[in-house]
């Protein structure tokens, strides 16, 4: 693709045109607003079927960043860090991938995929995986972190998928992710109305994969 970033050479060829640059920007909005947002959903979902872990999260914030100043990116909160993890791997939100197409003909551990078949990959069987997680169903930030309580990678976790098409946003959704998470739990504490219908982690499949609505009560800190 040429990109004209002169404007005043003339005899250039410019294929990004306005109304292109309008989508992409549009994209990057649709992208990054509905799957930030369905994540947090289900943070606050987790936070309030696991109190112990809310205050475990609140109690790690209030001894590294204090009560009089707002939580940045730079604390270091592995247990904080590895419940968003958590909640990333087991709500998998974007279960199904983005499809691709194969761009040449292509053989992969003696499977022949022709060029333009088009491939669907399973974010959340990766997830699910009995040979890779130590009980898949259960919600365990600690199987993020290593014997020192740091935060520790797996090769597995890949929310963001992976590869040159790999999420685009992938460094401002966790930074999003964090400061939203951090500083709401940093101000307030959330509970299940007690009247409320039980809680369900059954999830609406649609863009992203939703949980259901649920009531919650903030209370400020
Ligand atoms: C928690 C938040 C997010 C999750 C879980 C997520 C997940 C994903 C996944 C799984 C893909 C498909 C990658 C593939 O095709 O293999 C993707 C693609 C993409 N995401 Fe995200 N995303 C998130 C936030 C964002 C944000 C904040 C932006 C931008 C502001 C963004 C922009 C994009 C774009 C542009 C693509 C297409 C990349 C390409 O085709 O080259 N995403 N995302």
């Amino acid at each position: 693709m040429n990109v004209d970033d002169t404007n005043e050479n003339e005899s250039s060829v410019a294929s990004l045109s306005e109304e292109n640059l309008i989508h992409t920007v549009m994209q990057l909005f649709v992208a990054g607003s509905e799957t930030t947002v369905t994540t947090l959903r289900w943070c606050f979902l987790h936070m309030i079927a696991y109190p112990d872990i809310q205050s475990r999260v609140q109690d790690e914030i209030d001894s590294v960043v204090g009560r009089n100043s707002l939580p940045r990116v730079s604390d270091k909160l592995p247990f904080t860090k590895a419940t968003i993890m958590e909640v990333q791997r087991i709500a998998s939100i974007v279960p199904m991938g983005v499809p691709h197409v194969a761009a040449t003909d292509t053989t992969l551990r003696g499977y022949f995929i022709p060029k333009g078949t088009m491939i669907i990959s399973n974010l959340w069987a990766i997830h699910h995986n009995q040979d890779t997680w130590d009980e898949p169903e259960k919600f365990k930030p600690e199987r993020f972190l290593d014997s020192n309580g740091d935060l520790c990678h797996q090769n597995e976790y890949i929310p963001f998928s992976i590869g040159r098409r790999a999420c685009l946003g992938e460094n401002l959704a966790k930074m999003e992710l964090f400061v939203h998470f951090t500083h709401l739990l940093h101000q307030f504490s959330f509970k299940k109305p007690k009247e409320s219908p039980p809680i369900t982690f059954e999830s609406n499949l649609g863009a992203t994969s939703a949980p259901l609505p649920f009531e919650l009560i903030v209370t400020k800190r």
